[in-house]
């Protein structure tokens, strides 16, 4: 975030001074575009000395030839680019941002002909923009040696269908813009970012004409969502639903819609967590994020769609007023829930935000996200989220849409024997289903709540914050979900 980094493409490069970037292959270490940096011919003994073969994903920082136009060359490697997927062209670009260090222009030369593509051009800005980003707003000396500072950094792309790549790079403009908002979102710590704030910024996607409808406790109480408000009792701070509707589709068109759990800050409640690593759980509204990074795409790119976004906003706290285990809730739907644990918050909240957005809407599909259940991470670590879903379709569309933004989905099951570990002695259902197959038992309780409609379960809690640094992602938190689901959305939803 610190580096504020300004994109643009060009037929013909220019070079006076700055960083030059040249993209080469193993075909052509040195691509041809770099000669233009290296009047003399001394680029192929530095690359030698170097060792750099062009092998995907390699980077040589090289000293600039003293004719040349450039400060400095630089070397990234595409390997065989036709192999590259879209993915690998957004890794390459991430190489890009790390060879930036203080240059304040950079030109990145790509290779001959057309190659890469236009496409990939504009996959390796949006990779490049992703990685650039940085949630340094609350550090008052910043490392001198660590970027540019606040300063502004040009990068063009030197491209022979130049206007394509602009035109096609404006959509994934609108991508990481709204996995940058995801982030943010995530990383904002709990004390500045409560559900009343949390609502406001989803407020302001009115300027992108996304209409934002905020409801309040008095609004949720007359719907009766007993199990949401339940959650939010031990909060000084009131509880809030936002409901984003993007109309970019046909009138006639039943929306897509996606439910986030938004738990600003999860204590655990009187089933209270313990102290390791608690300062994680202002994360715990990861998926409300999610949703929320995901209209501002879809309304940025005019994505042709009928998109709905509902995100239940709550704090989860230990307070006399707090519930209690043993509590009976009435959730919307009208079935009743027995607390056993306070901490199995997420899915009290999303109930009834399911049941609301199934009356309502009558959506084509529902997509749900949270970071529901630390039992994902057990089962899958951080490089995917555990995916549960009605239907297969469904399913298989999220998993190809995993498999391109690699925002990987692994299916787990769902079945009658699960579903019967979550009957209370005395409701309809209780809130956890014991020690064994939490994240399962977790989804049987949403499942609940949710009628004929083609529904898929994202639990998220392993991939949404504190995922290992990629080529793309160096923050905490991911944003993870937006390019997901704006894959979904753009491969099976537009008309
Ligand atoms: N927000 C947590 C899940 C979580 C854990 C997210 C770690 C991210 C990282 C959720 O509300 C929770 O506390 N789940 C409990 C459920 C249990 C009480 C049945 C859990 O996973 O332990
Ligand atoms: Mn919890
Ligand atoms: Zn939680």
């Amino acid at each position: 975030m610190s580096m504020s980094i300004e994109i643009s493409f060009s037929k013909t490069a220019k070079i006076s001074g700055g960083l030059v970037v040249a993209v080469g292959s193993l075909a052509s270490p040195v691509a041809d575009a770099a000669r233009s940096a290296d009047p003399s011919g001394q680029l192929d003994k530095a690359v030698k000395v170097a060792d750099f073969t062009g092998k995907s994903f390699s980077t040589a920082d090289v000293i600039a030839p003293v004719d040349s136009p450039a400060d400095r060359i630089a070397l990234v490697g595409a390997g065989d680019p036709a192999k590259l997927s879209a993915h690998d062209w957004m890794r390459l670009g991430g190489k890009i941002f790390t060879l930036i260090h203080k240059a304040r222009k950079v030109t990145v030369l790509l290779g001959e002909g057309g190659t890469p593509s236009a496409e990939a051009a504009a996959d390796m800005a949006l990779g490049l923009l992703m990685r650039s980003y940085k949630f340094d707003i609350y550090k008052t000396t910043k490392n001198e040696d660590d970027d540019n500072g606040s300063q502004k950094v040009s990068v063009v792309f030197q491209h022979a269908d130049a206007a394509d790549c602009k035109k096609l790079f404006a959509i994934r403009q609108a991508v990481a813009d709204g996995v940058t908002l995801a982030r943010n979102l995530v990383n904002e710590p709990a004390n500045v970012l409560g559900p009343v704030e949390f609502a406001a910024r989803a407020k302001e996607l009115e300027a992108l004409g996304v209409d934002v409808e905020i409801l309040t406790e008095k609004d949720m109480k007359k719907l009766k969502m007993e199990a949401l408000l339940g959650v939010s009792l031990g909060s000084a701070r009131p509880p809030r639903m936002a409901i984003m509707s993007w109309m970019g589709g046909k009138t006639k068109d039943k929306p897509v819609a996606f439910v986030g759990k938004g738990v600003v800050f999860d204590t655990g409640g009187i089933s209270i967590k313990p102290a390791a690593s608690m300062e994680d759980m202002k994360g715990d509204m990861g998926g409300a994020a999610a949703v929320t990074g995901l209209m501002h795409t879809l309304a940025a790119r005019k994505a042709k769609v009928n998109a709905i976004g509902i995100i239940g906003l709550v704090e989860n706290m230990p307070d006399g007023a707090a519930q209690r285990p043993g509590d009976i809730v009435r959730s919307m739907s009208g079935q009743t829930i027995e607390i056993i644990n306070t901490d199995a918050e997420g899915r009290l909240v999303l109930c009834d935000a399911l049941t609301y957005c199934q009356e309502r809407f009558k959506p084509a599909i529902m997509i749900n996200l949270a970071t529901l259940t630390g039992a994902v991470i057990v089962a899958l670590g951080h490089h995917h989220a555990g995916l549960f879903s009605n239907n297969d379709d469904l399913s298989q569309a999220l998993s190809k849409a995993g498999e391109v933004t690699e925002e990987r989905v692994w299916r787990l099951p769902l079945g009658k024997s699960y579903d019967k570990m979550i009957d209370s002695k005395f409701a309809d259902m209780k809130n956890t289903g014991g020690r064994h197959a939490g994240s399962i038992t977790a989804a049987q309780f949403l499942a609940r709540f949710v009628k004929d409609t083609p529904w898929a379960h994202l639990d998220i809690a392993g991939t949404a914050m504190g995922s290992p640094a990629t080529d793309v992602n160096q923050s905490w938190a991911s944003g993870f979900g937006v390019r997901l689901l704006d894959e979904l959305v753009r491969a099976n939803y537009e008309g």
